[in-house]
């Protein structure tokens, strides 16, 4: 077998493939001549290739051919009617500009060619009297081309509207995989507020907290929800944390809150292989972290921390004081207001308190009554 053959095998096999698919398409020529006598040349030129040719005897009938089907090739004839061939060959071109043009004219003059081949894009140019297996042959190579640039086009459709089709599978799979797992980390941080009893319910406030303290400084809708997710988690670490310590009635000490402030370590540890959680595992990793550069377990100062983590630290504040304890009841918003604001600067980013205190309190009282009533709120 020649490499000839194997090459026309191929080309074959996947012709018949595309046209299983519903790719391909049978080329078709358009002769557009008034003259009967060049008509009937070109159809027998054409007779030995099996391509089916239609022919327009005026420029009007070939347009409205060619509103109905796209050709392949349109092949026209110099002196058509008040239309000139290049002039109508233009046409084609605008109308379909995959379509193969060839001009057909009994003059050989090179400058006019060459300006048709500028000015039509001219897939080739005859001088009459035509030499049929030339003819043939121009014919077949447009067809040729014509039928590659449209399986091409085709395949190519295909393949975007199946990679969208993929991404819109992945995206879903990843959208379920992601709730899945932030219902899993909701569970367990539930299972953490039972253990911890004294901050029932505070992850899932503060998760809501920090989302709207995220939102009023303009942060990506991306960043907010890591935001509200490392909120949600930032306690996770106290997983790690002994029933000795985390349960213990009175004062830690010294020893014991070395321990206890590991949990932040552990937290960071826990969310590693969490791609999703990414970035809502360093506002669990920062915590603790203070403005002044008191806090643990890096002592980040100022900027350094990140945004999530100093949002993080107001409203963990605020929340703390605003919530009933077993020893206490929760004090009103404006005393935990006054309180933020004494430890601007120290404790927390003046620019992030300035934030908070534009939330007007009735938001935060709708937030608080959501987590309440809801144990999923705050879970993303
Ligand atoms: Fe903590
Ligand atoms: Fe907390």
């Amino acid at each position: 077998m020649t490499q000839y053959q194997i090459h026309s095998d191929i080309k074959a096999n996947a012709s018949s493939v595309l046209a299983l698919l519903g790719l391909s398409i049978e080329p078709k020529v358009l002769f557009v001549c008034p003259q009967n006598i060049l008509n009937r040349s070109f159809k027998r030129s054409m007779s030995s290739l099996e391509i089916e040719v239609a022919f327009a005897e005026s420029s009007s009938e070939a347009l409205q051919k060619m509103n109905s089907f796209t050709y392949a090739i349109v092949i026209a004839i110099d002196e058509i009617d008040e239309l000139d061939g290049v002039g109508f060959l233009e046409l084609v071109k605008q109308m379909s500009p995959n379509t193969k043009r060839v001009l057909v004219s009994g003059k050989s003059d090179m400058d006019a060619t060459m300006e048709a081949i500028n000015r039509v894009g001219l897939f080739n140019y005859v001088v009459l009297p035509w030499e049929p297996s030339e003819l043939r042959q121009i014919v077949h190579r447009a067809c040729d081309l014509f039928s590659l640039q449209y399986e091409n086009a085709n395949l190519s459709k295909l393949l975007s509207n199946q990679a969208n089709d993929l991404r819109t599978l992945v995206d879903t799979l990843e959208i379920t995989v992601q709730s899945r797992t932030a219902s899993l980390l909701t569970g367990l941080n539930a299972a953490l507020d039972l253990r911890d009893t004294e901050t029932q319910g505070h992850s899932r406030r503060v998760a809501l907290y920090a989302r709207r303290l995220a939102e009023e400084l303009e942060v990506t809708h991306t960043e907010a929800i890591d935001i509200q997710r490392g909120a949600l988690l930032h306690d996770i670490g106290k997983i790690g944390v002994s029933d000795t310590i985390l349960l213990k009635p009175g004062k830690l000490t010294e020893e014991e809150w070395v321990e206890m402030r590991k949990h932040a370590e552990f937290g960071y540890k826990i969310l590693e292989n969490i791609p999703f959680l990414g970035n809502a595992r360093h506002v669990v990793h920062q915590h603790h972290e203070r403005f002044d550069g008191n806090g643990y377990p890096q002592r980040l100062k100022g900027k350094e921390i990140i945004l999530g983590a100093r949002i993080f630290a107001i409203i963990d504040t605020y929340d703390a004081m605003t919530s009933d304890r077993p020893y206490r009841k929760g004090l009103p918003h404006e005393v935990a207001i006054e309180e933020i604001h004494k430890c601007q600067g120290t404790q927390f980013d003046p620019d992030v308190v300035g934030a908070w205190d534009r939330i007007p309190k009735e938001e935060l009282f709708i937030l608080r009554k959501r987590a309440e009533e809801d144990v999923f709120a705050g879970s993303i």
